[in-house]
């Protein structure tokens, strides 16, 4: 199943967050919201991820928690469990889409090259991640798969920064943008919420500034 195109409308731009703490996942999700970026991708790169998902959900108002780097198919029904709304992977096998469809869990595959969009494609994946999107070959890459998959969009990942974002978010076939830099090592470690806050709201910005713009022809 498809990541519903109205949770990527409504989170253009995804901060991808790392937490090692349960607390401190909640203290982000509240300081994205209070910036105005309620979809979250919560990525399973600590011990603690599954709590924070579980945690932001029922404590945080306003978001849609999603959980990212989600690579074996068994960790699909604890994301369910959790309370994800989505998963996000930053590739795709047969076994992880047969244990997203059997869950019931929207995904957000992803590929970096022709053939991976088209065993997505087969898969019953219209939208994909692109990943790394910096290193795959940035807007170009993404402009050359428009050619033969004008059915398809994207949400790039990896090297996406704020001063790049906008060469992303021009693209007709992009649909929303995935980073980082929304959530900050040393702004987590410092706990250093307004900061994240000041991020939320320029990334916000800058794609409200391109939704309004429209694709690129
Ligand atoms: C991801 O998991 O999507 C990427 O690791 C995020 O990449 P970034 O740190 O370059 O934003």
């Amino acid at each position: 199943m498809n990541v519903p195109a109205e949770i990527l409308a409504d989170g253009p731009v995804i901060p991808v967050v790392v937490a090692e703490h349960v607390s401190d996942a909640v203290a982000i999700a509240r300081a994205l919201v209070a910036g105005g970026v309620r979809v979250i991708e919560l990525t399973l790169r600590t011990e603690r991820a599954l709590d924070a998902i579980r945690a932001i959900t029922e404590q945080v108002e306003d978001v849609t928690v999603g959980a990212g780097t989600i690579t074996r198919p068994a960790e699909v029904e604890l994301c369910m469990r959790a309370g994800a709304k989505f998963g996000v992977s930053p590739g795709l096998t047969p076994a992880l889409a047969d244990a997203a469809t059997f869950n019931g869990l929207p995904l957000l595959p992803g590929v970096m090259t022709p053939s991976e969009v088209m065993l997505a494609r087969d898969a019953g994946y219209q939208r994909l991640k692109f990943f790394p999107a910096h290193l795959a070959g940035g807007p170009s890459m993404l402009t050359a798969l428009s050619g033969p998959f004008p059915d398809m969009t994207f949400c790039p990942t990896g090297g996406v920064t704020i001063s790049n974002a906008g060469e992303y978010l021009a693209l007709a076939n992009v649909a929303c943008v995935g980073g980082s830099w929304l959530v900050p090592r040393e702004a987590i470690a410092n706990r250093d919420w307004p900061q994240i806050t000041r991020l939320a709201s320029e990334s916000r910005a800058l794609a409200r500034k391109w939704q309004a713009a429209g694709p690129s022809p």
